[in-house]
This record gives C-alpha cells, sequence and structure tokens, in this order.
C-alpha cells in the first residue's frame, strides 16, 4: 500500500499549497475535507495528517471543525495556523482574540531543538497570518517557538505525537519551512517518501486508458504550458484518440497560433486541430465589461466551438483539458467551501452544467512547477515547459473594460514590445509572468507640439513559485524606460506607460 498523508482542508489555498509541499518531500499526499468521519479517514490508513490553515476563526460560531476521535488515533498530526488553534481548543487549551492581525514576515524564537526544529537555528524567519492566538496550550503540550507578540507560534505534544505552529511553513516566505515539514514526515511520522513523476506519469497512463476505453477525446489546448502537458499524457496513453484542439479566440497573443501549429507539427507531433474562431469570441464578448462574466463568456463560448470539433471529428465523449490545483482552489467556494472566491478560471467556471463532455483533468492535483517537471519527464522541449502561463481568456483579462478589436490590436502590439524587450534580459529566466495591461482610462500627453489624449499600458512582471503568491521583479530601470519608450513611440493610440508594483497577495497576478 502507498504511503499517504492526509492534509484536511480549512480554507482551500492554504490545504493546496500544504499539499504540494509535502509531495515536494516525496510523500504522496492527498487533501480531504475537514469534515471526514474518524473512520473513514482511518480506513485510508494515512501515516500522517496535516490540518491546514483557513480564514476561519475558533472563537466565531459554525467554525469548520474535525472529528474530535481523529485527535485521538495515535497518528502524527501537524495543525497549521487555524489547525494549530483548532486543535487547542479540541484538547482544552485556551484561544485569545487578537487586537491587531499579524500578517507577514516574523522572527520566531525556538525554545525546543528537538522535533519539528531538529538540526534549525534559534531563531528562524517565519510567514506569520493570525488574528487570534492560542493563550495556553492544552494538557500534555510543550511551546516549542514564540515571538515577542506571540508567545506560543509552535507547540508540540510528543508523546502522541501532535505538534501545532501558528506560521506558515509551506510558504516560500519561510525560508526553513521545508526542513520543518521534513522533520514532522520523516523525523516525527516515520514516512520514507519516494513519490515520484515517474510514478506519477504511470498511474495517469493507467487511469486514463482505463476510463477512455476505445472512445475519443478532445484536448483543449491554450498555447500554455498546461493544456501542451495534458495533451503529451494524452498522446502517450492514447495516441490518436486524441485531438488536440488549439482554437484562435481572438484574444491571443501576437504570432501564438503559428508559434503552436509550428511545434506541434514540426518539434513534438501531436493530432493538432487549429481552429480560427476569433470572430465568434470577439462577438460575444462585445458590450461585456464585468471580469467574472467575460470568463464564463469565453468558457461558454470554448465550449461551443469544442462541440463543433467534436461533431467535426465523429463525435468525441471527452474534454481533457489542462486545470490545475490554482484553478481547482480559486474556483473552489463557488461550490461552497470554505474559502472565499477570488476568480472563475474559465477551464473551471465556466463549464455548463450541462457538459455533454466528460472531463479528463489529469493535472488537477498539480501546481505549476510539477507540471513542468511532468513536461520533461514526457521529453517535451524546454521551449513549451518554460513557456510562462497565458490565462486561459487570454488578452480578454488583460482588456480591462470591453474587449473590442481594436482594443485587442493595442494590446497585441504593446505585449508583444514587452516580449521582445524581456527576451533580452538576463534575468528573463527568473520571471514567472511578464506581460502587458491595457487600462481603461485615457490620459493626457504631448508628442511633438500636439495634445494626446491616448490610453494607458501597465506592465507586470513578477516572480513566483506556483502562481499562488507572486512578488512583482525589481526590473532594472534602463529595461523599463526601453519597454516604456517603444510602446509610446511604436504602439499607436498609447501615451504613458505604468510599472505594477504589486504583490498577490493583496493583488492578484492578472487584473482581472
Ligand atoms: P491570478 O490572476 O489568479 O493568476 O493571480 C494566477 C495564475 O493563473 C493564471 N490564470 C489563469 N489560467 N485560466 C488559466 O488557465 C484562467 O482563467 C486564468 N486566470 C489566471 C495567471 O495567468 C497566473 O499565472
Amino acid at each position: 500500500m502507498r504511503e499517504f498523508v492526509a492534509v484536511l482542508d480549512f480554507g482551500s489555498q492554504y490545504a493546496q499549497l500544504i499539499s504540494r509541499r509535502i509531495r515536494e518531500c516525496g510523500v504522496y499526499c492527498e487533501i480531504l475535507p475537514h469534515d471526514i468521519a474518524c473512520a473513514d479517514l482511518k480506513a485510508l490508513m494515512p501515516k500522517a495528517i496535516v490540518l491546514s490553515g483557513g480564514p476561519s476563526s475558533v472563537l466565531e460560531d459554525d467554525h469548520p471543525g474535525i472529528d474530535p476521535y481523529i485527535l485521538a488515533q495515535g497518528i502524527p498530526i501537524l495543525g497549521i495556523c487555524y489547525g494549530l488553534q483548532l486543535m487547542a481548543v479540541k484538547l482544552g487549551g485556551d484561544m485569545a482574540r487578537g487586537t491587531s492581525r499579524e500578517y507577514g514576515p516574523a522572527t520566531i524564537s525556538v525554545d525546543r531543538h528537538t522535533d519539528l526544529f531538529s538540526g534549525l537555528e534559534d531563531s528562524l524567519h517565519v510567514w506569520m497570518s493570525h488574528g487570534d492566538h492560542v493563550s495556553r496550550p492544552p494538557e500534555g503540550f510543550t511551546v516549542l517557538a514564540h515571538t515577542n507578540s506571540c508567545a506560543i507560534a509552535a507547540m508540540g505534544n510528543e508523546r502522541r505525537g501532535l505538534y501545532g505552529v501558528q506560521f506558515h511553513p509551506e510558504v516560500v516566505h519561510t525560508p526553513k519551512g521545508m526542513d520543518m515539514l521534513r522533520n514532522f514526515l520523516f523525523g516525527i511520522a516515520g514516512c520514507t517518501g519516494g513519490w515520484t513523476m515517474k510514478g506519477f506519469i504511470e498511474e495517469s497512463i493507467r487511469d486514463i486508458r482505463a476510463q477512455v476505453g476505445d472512445k475519443r477525446v478532445i484536448c483543449g489546448m491554450s498555447g500554455g504550458v498546461d493544456s501542451a502537458v495534458v495533451a503529451a499524457l494524452l498522446n502517450k496513453a492514447i495516441g490518436n484518440q486524441m485531438t488536440a484542439i488549439f482554437v484562435d479566440n481572438g484574444v491571443l497573443r501576437g504570432g501564438e497560433a503559428s508559434e503552436i501549429s509550428h511545434t506541434f507539427t514540426e518539434t513534438y507531433p501531436l493530432n493538432l486541430d487549429i481552429v480560427d474562431a476569433s470572430d465568434l469570441f470577439l462577438d460575444a464578448l462585445q458590450g461585456v465589461t464585468e471580469p467574472e462574466e467575460k470568463r464564463k463568456v469565453i468558457g461558454r463560448t470554448f465550449i461551443e466551438v469544442f462541440y463543433g470539433e467534436a461533431d467535426r471529428i465523429g463525435g468525441a465523449e471527452f474534454l481533457a483539458q489542462g486545470t490545475l490545483y490554482p484553478d481547482v482552489i480559486e474556483s473552489r467556494s463557488a461550490k461552497g467551501g470554505p474559502s472565499a472566491t477570488i476568480k472563475s478560471h474559465h477551464n473551471v467556471g465556466g463549464l455548463p452544467k450541462d457538459l455533454k463532455f466528460t472531463l479528463i483533468e489529469p493535472l488537477k492535483e498539480l501546481f505549476k512547477d510539477e507540471v513542468r517537471l511532468l513536461g520533461r519527464e514526457l521529453g517535451m522541449p524546454e521551449s513549451i515547459i518554460n513557456r510562462q502561463p497565458f490565462p486561459g481568456p487570454g488578452l480578454a483579462v488583460r482588456i480591462l473594460g470591453e474587449v473590442t478589436r481594436d482594443n485587442v490590436a493595442i494590446l497585441q502590439e504593446a505585449d508583444s514590445r514587452v516580449q521582445e524587450e524581456l527576451r533580452k534580459y538576463e534575468g528573463y529566466d527568473d520571471i514567472w509572468q511578464a506581460f502587458a495591461v491595457l487600462l481603461p482610462v485615457k490620459s493626457v500627453g504631448v508628442m511633438g507640439d500636439e495634445r494626446t489624449y491616448a490610453n494607458v499600458i501597465a506592465v507586470r512582471a513578477v516572480s513566483s513559485m506556483d502562481g499562488m503568491t507572486a512578488d512583482w521583479v525589481k526590473l532594472p530601470y534602463d529595461l523599463l524606460a526601453r519597454i516604456s519608450t517603444r510602446i509610446i513611440n511604436e504602439v499607436k493610440g498609447v501615451n504613458r506607460v505604468v510599472y505594477d508594483i504589486s504583490s498577490k497577495p493583496p493583488s492578484t497576478i492578472e487584473w482581472e
């Protein structure tokens, strides 16, 4: 039986990231609902359990709970943030409501260097995010670490294998977080590791073949790495039973369709079908300005095109798409989960309830960097694997306000200047995503002796591990100056360029 760790979900953004880090340690894990019954959980025989963080407060009524028997099974448990607080109240500790919310970097002082903090320094940088705090640990628990403003930053009961941390070891802003997770998994819970991408491919191929049988699959390819990897995986699993469909939706980056066509007919051949549906999309987007509505219109139109193509190839029962973990997380609360809806990503939020296809989403438990590892394992060219992510709704979510043909043309031109200049920059590989955004405002400028009243372009470049958190890139001024000059001089209709200096959170990467 495969070694398995359960992450109980108290707010999906947190749970998915934790699970991603655990798998990075080579330990397979799955996310389960927080209210799973103890007997059901025990039947899965988890080697360890992690209680995720979450946006709720244990001091409020109706907070998400846990079957108390889970805490008494002798299975090692790590509670993170909300998970720690829940464990504390369930086991008889005390909580206090915070007067202010501590959010951001903090330094903890380690009081005990055993267990979770084994081999780590006395003083560690961590990422805190909490309002309430544990004021008295439950009986049998020792304080393992504190900060100046939080007396119980970590606690543990060695005998029962129960541990909790008030900060987030899973985020990159806690540099030694992975060491703590490894201490928990391998030191405390006795995991052995060994889960790999090769194993994931073998499992996925088996699952896809079993699900599909001799039926046909169409795979919506967006030009981004995710859907390309799905197509490659299906190609390996079922060959020409899959048709990859690349739709020109009229909101692609300039030159995108020909690049995709070249790659997947010459470099990495697949059963590829390119459909020009730009008029259909742009007509459907007419007059739509609300971001969620835009995503939904685009999602619906994609499905319309897929129905047409499925008929054209003689019927397909399945639709495969490159849905990833973050897509699922950020769309999940629409279905009543514990986290807040942020955006309806097109490949999740825009699907009709009566979809005629059965979905195949082999990447929906993976994060972006895991998808890249998978692509490499499948022998895909680096030019595809290292492509920056590109959202399914394309430039439509980078044109704030109405998407018109003129606006698309302006943004394509501006974006190509950003891409050209950045490709020459030595730090290009460290950038997660860089792009131009067309703002729905006009500003006054002067060109020659003429007054202008024209569009504003925002340039965004972010670094990120997985798209869940991101920071703006400190691009050199001379590079920013070149980008700005080129856009203003070469793109008709733009007289001002600004640089976006917001991190995620609290902003998101895309502007819509
Ligand atoms: P946000 O804007 O939510 O973006 O911080 C996180 C990452 O997801 C990409 N993104 C999408 N990808 N369909 C996709 O396939 C979508 O609807 C979508 N919206 C955002 C975004 O480009 C970034 O990499």
